[in-house]
């Protein structure tokens, strides 16, 4: 699609327009990836973080509570992704520098001995070194948002990106190590305009991408930017604002952008709007839902965003988990979908496309 395109339908509010383009997204979506939605186990592995982005909760310099799974507990967690029938498991982190090479390569074969799972890793900027020898461990898959494809608004949330490589050189490095490589950016992002949203979407197809996950902002009252937005907004008229209806508008787009993708309908959304974010994502070109199985312990320090249910959530057991794994099934099956089985790998080569 080209930037006028992707400009009116991020502007229309004409309820045929919309249609249109939930349809096309819904229709795309089941004919390039089917009718199944892949579950993915998230496993919030370490809320320890040596980064500063002004966004995030896990920031380095909040004094907060933090803590790092075991190795038991990560297989723990791993054993439950297999019990609960899910394909894959995400191990997620801040950038913990205890989170040594040797340390999650371990991990990762161990999975890999006693899981038949597919591994994805989200372990924020690493060496290719470090890359390279946990592809060579086992280890199948990378996500790493971009964030924001405007340079200078990243260079601005993220003030100690390090000069020279930069999120984009080792997304192209982790395709050519062999990884399935995810990436995508927030919406509303303060000082982020609908100019920026638009090269987010066009810049998508020109990455070596077969995962895109896309969530709404959500302004953390910790963070320089949750507790002073007025310094970074954009002019009003310019500043994107992440509605649900925007966050479905950029989701649908994406998926027309990247047909063949895997496209979460990601937990910020379902923060977000959380009666139908979940539901009308899946509906509108999402076909991935990545539900939650950290333990009840280290999900509550895992502190990126505020949310609702993350109170709810200090007191997840294994049976609460089970319930919402339960919840969530049903919710497939309402909407005449199925649940994905086996690993769910992305079907596209980007090479061949
Ligand atoms: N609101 C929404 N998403 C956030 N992330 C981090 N902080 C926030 C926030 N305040 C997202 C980033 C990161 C992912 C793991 O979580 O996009 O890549």
């Amino acid at each position: 699609m080209n930037r006028q395109q992707l400009q009116n339908f991020l502007r229309t509010t004409d309820p045929e327009a919309l249609e249109l383009l939930w349809l096309t997204a819904d229709g795309m979506r089941r004919c390039e990836v089917g009718d199944a939605i892949h579950l993915r186990g998230l496993c919030e592995i370490s809320s320890i973080c040596s980064r500063r982005c002004l966004y995030c909760g896990l920031r380095a310099d909040r004094q907060i509570k933090r803590d790092r799974m075991s190795m038991s507990e990560i297989l723990r967690a791993a054993e439950k992704a297999v019990e609960l029938g899910y394909g894959t498991i995400v191990l997620q982190a801040g950038e913990d520098p205890a989170l040594s090479r040797e340390w999650v390569a371990q991990v990762i074969e161990l999975i890999k001995d006693s899981t038949d799972l597919a591994i994805t890793l989200s372990l924020g900027e690493q060496s290719n070194e470090t890359l390279r020898e946990w592809r060579d461990a086992g280890a199948d898959r990378y996500l790493l948002r971009f964030e924001t494809s405007n340079p200078e608004l990243y260079r601005r949330i993220h003030p100690d990106s390090k000069k020279g490589r930069n999120r984009l050189d080792q997304l192209w490095a982790m395709h050519e190590m062999g990884y399935q490589v995810g990436s995508g950016f927030m919406i509303g992002v303060p000082g982020q305009t609908e100019n920026d949203l638009v090269n987010d979407l066009l810049a998508l197809p020109r990455l070596p991408l077969k995962m895109i996950g896309i969530g709404p902002y959500l302004p953390h009252p910790e963070t320089p930017l949750g507790q002073h937005p007025e310094l970074y907004l954009a002019p009003p008229e310019d500043q994107v604002v992440a509605t649900p209806l925007l966050v479905w508008k950029v989701i649908a787009l994406a998926r027309l952008q990247v047909p063949k993708a895997n496209i979460p309908a990601t937990t910020a959304l379902a923060v977000l709007d959380e009666q139908e974010g979940r539901k009308l994502a899946l509906q509108r070109g999402a076909n991935v839902v990545m539900p939650n199985i950290t333990p009840a312990a280290q999900r509550s320090l895992y502190d990126i965003y505020p949310s609702k249910g993350r109170a709810e959530a200090a007191e997840q057991t294994s049976d609460a988990m089970t319930t919402f794994d339960d919840q969530l099934k049903r919710d497939i099956a309402s909407i005449g979908r199925t649940v994905g089985t086996g690993r769910g790998d992305a079907l596209w080569s980007w090479k061949e496309n």
